[in-house]
C-alpha cells in the first residue's frame, strides 16, 4: 500500500504522539487532570500529545491552519488547508486504564476532508484513508460490513457527557435502537467507533453532541470503506451540527429511520 507524502506526514506525527500517550498511559496515576465540564476531563497527556502533533504538522506544512481540541482555532496563511485534530479521543477510558483511545487527524482541503489518520497506540492499530484511495487498517484494505438486517447488527453509540444535555433524546433513541438490533456497544472514542464501522467490526454507529475533531477523520474512513455517513436528519452537517449516523447503505438508512421513530410506551 503506497501512502502519499502528506499521509506519511500524518502517520509519523500520530506515531510520535502515540509514543507519548503510551508512556503516559503506563503512569496514568501520576498525571495532572482537570475538569473542563461535568464528566469531561483533560490531562497533561492530552496536552503533550497535542503539542507534538502541532509541532510536527506545522513543521511539515507551514501555513496550514488548525482546529485542535485543546488549542482551538489556529489560523494559517494558507486558507485552503486545515488540520482537524483530537490529540486524545477517549480521555475517560485513558484515565481509567482502558486501552481504547486514539489520536485523530484529518486534513481538510477547500472544505473537503481529503486524508485521515486514527491511531490507537495501546493496540498499535493504525487506520488511514485518502479521498478516492480507500481505507486501511495497518496494511489491510477495509470494507464496511455486509449485514443488511438491523436484527443481525451490532451498533455503536455514544452517551452524552453529564453537562451537555441531550440525555432525554439519547434515552429515546437508545430505546428505539435497542428494540431492533442484535447488540449495542459504547467504546468511548468516537474516532474509533467510526474506524470500527469502517473495519466492519460494528455494523453502524450514531452519536449526537460531538465536536468536529471527534469525527472529521472517521468520516473519511467510513466513506472510503464504502459506508454511508450523515447527520441525524440525513443531511451532511456532521462537523458543525455534531450528530452522526453511519453504516453500510442499508443499515445507515434503517438506523436513521429507527432513530426518528416516535417512541411507543412498552
Ligand atoms: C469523547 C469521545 C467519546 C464521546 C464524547 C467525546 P474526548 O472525546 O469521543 O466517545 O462520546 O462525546 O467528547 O473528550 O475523549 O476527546
Ligand atoms: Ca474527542
Ligand atoms: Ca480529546
Amino acid at each position: 500500500m503506497a501512502r502519499s507524502a502528506i499521509l506519511n506526514v500524518m502517520v509519523q506525527a500520530a506515531m510520535k504522539a502515540g509514543r507519548s500517550l503510551a508512556r503516559d498511559f503506563g503512569e496514568v496515576q501520576n498525571l495532572q487532570v482537570s475538569l473542563k465540564g461535568p464528566g469531561d476531563y483533560v490531562s497533561q497527556a492530552d496536552r503533550k500529545a497535542e503539542d507534538i502533533l502541532f509541532a510536527e504538522l506545522s513543521k511539515a506544512r507551514a501555513g496550514y491552519g488548525f482546529l485542535m481540541e485543546e488549542r482551538g482555532v489556529v489560523a494559517g496563511e494558507d486558507d485552503q488547508h486545515r488540520w482537524i485534530v483530537d490529540p486524545l479521543d477517549g480521555t475517560t477510558n485513558f484515565l481509567h486504564g482502558i486501552p481504547v483511545f486514539s489520536i485523530s487527524i484529518a486534513l481538510e482541503r477547500q472544505g473537503q476532508i481529503v486524508a485521515a489518520v486514527v491511531y490507537n497506540p495501546a493496540m498499535d492499530e493504525l487506520y488511514t484513508a485518502e479521498r478516492g484511495g480507500g481505507a486501511f487498517l495497518n496494511d489491510r484494505r477495509l470494507r464496511v460490513s455486509g449485514r443488511t438486517k438491523l436484527s443481525d447488527a451490532v451498533i455503536g453509540c455514544g452517551v452524552p457527557h453529564l453537562g451537555r444535555g441531550h440525555h432525554g433524546n439519547f434515552l429515546l433513541e437508545l430505546r428505539n435502537v435497542m428494540g431492533e438490533v442484535a447488540g449495542i456497544r459504547r467504546l468511548g472514542s468516537a474516532a474509533l467507533d467510526l474506524a470500527y464501522v469502517a473495519a466492519g467490526r460494528m455494523d453502524g454507529f450514531w452519536e449526537t453532541a460531538l465536536s468536529p475533531w471527534d469525527v472529521a477523520a472517521g468520516i473519511l474512513l467510513v466513506r472510503e470503506a464504502g459506508g454511508f455517513v450523515s447527520d441525524d436528519k440525513g443531511g451532511q452537517d456532521m462537523l458543525d451540527g455534531g450528530s452522526i449516523v453511519v453504516g453500510n447503505e442499508t443499515i445507515h438508512r434503517a438506523l436513521l429511520k429507527t432513530l426518528k421513530k416516535p417512541v411507543t410506551p412498552r
